[in-house]
């Protein structure tokens, strides 16, 4: 199955053009060196309705995994994990539990994370911090669960 992916920046300042999204475009790297098919693109303010709607278009456009990055730490605006798990049909924990253990050895600021994963409809949705260093190191920590897991919410037949 070839994945299809689609990211999602979400920051206030990138969407407002105040500074240049790298976070976006490091995750789609390293999503394209993963064997992945980038789908879609967006950046969004930290707004729940437009995080949400966000997802739903890519999801429409067939994005069978979206990464978000931004919006998991505890800053006012900060309300990434909110606007999915409002969304969200299952949450599954030990990503999060997982991104927030690895990059302790990392940072000691890991623990402000609320990263976390879950599935929306029939597609993967996980959430990355917002320093694009730290959402390349997220990604890489659970990247080994991914294809199964995307497979196991698509609906596709698989063997555990
Ligand atoms: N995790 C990794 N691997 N690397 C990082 O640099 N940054 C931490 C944390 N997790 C970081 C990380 C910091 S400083 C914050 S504030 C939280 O992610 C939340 O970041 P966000 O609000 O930009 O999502």
């Amino acid at each position: 199955m070839k994945i299809q992916v689609g990211i999602i920046t979400v920051s206030d300042r990138a969407s407002a053009g105040q500074y240049e999204d790298f976070g976006g475009p490091l995750v789609a790297e390293a999503a394209d060196g993963y064997g992945w098919l980038v789908v879609a693109e967006t950046v969004v303010p930290d707004d729940k309705e437009q995080i949400q709607r966000a997802i739903r278009e890519q999801i429409a456009k067939g994005a069978h995994l979206i990464l978000t990055t931004g919006g998991t730490g505890v800053a006012p605006r900060d309300m990434t994990p909110e606007a999915v798990k409002e969304i969200a049909d299952r949450e599954l924990p030990g990503f999060g539990e997982v991104m927030r253990m690895e990059s302790m050895k990392i940072t000691k600021n890991a623990i402000l994370s609320r990263n976390m994963a879950a599935a929306v409809g029939n597609s993967l949705v996980i959430c990355l911090p917002g320093k694009p260093k730290g959402a390349v190191e997220c990604l890489g920590f659970v990247v080994g669960a991914i294809p199964h897991c995307v497979e196991v919410v698509a609906g596709v037949p698989t063997s555990c």
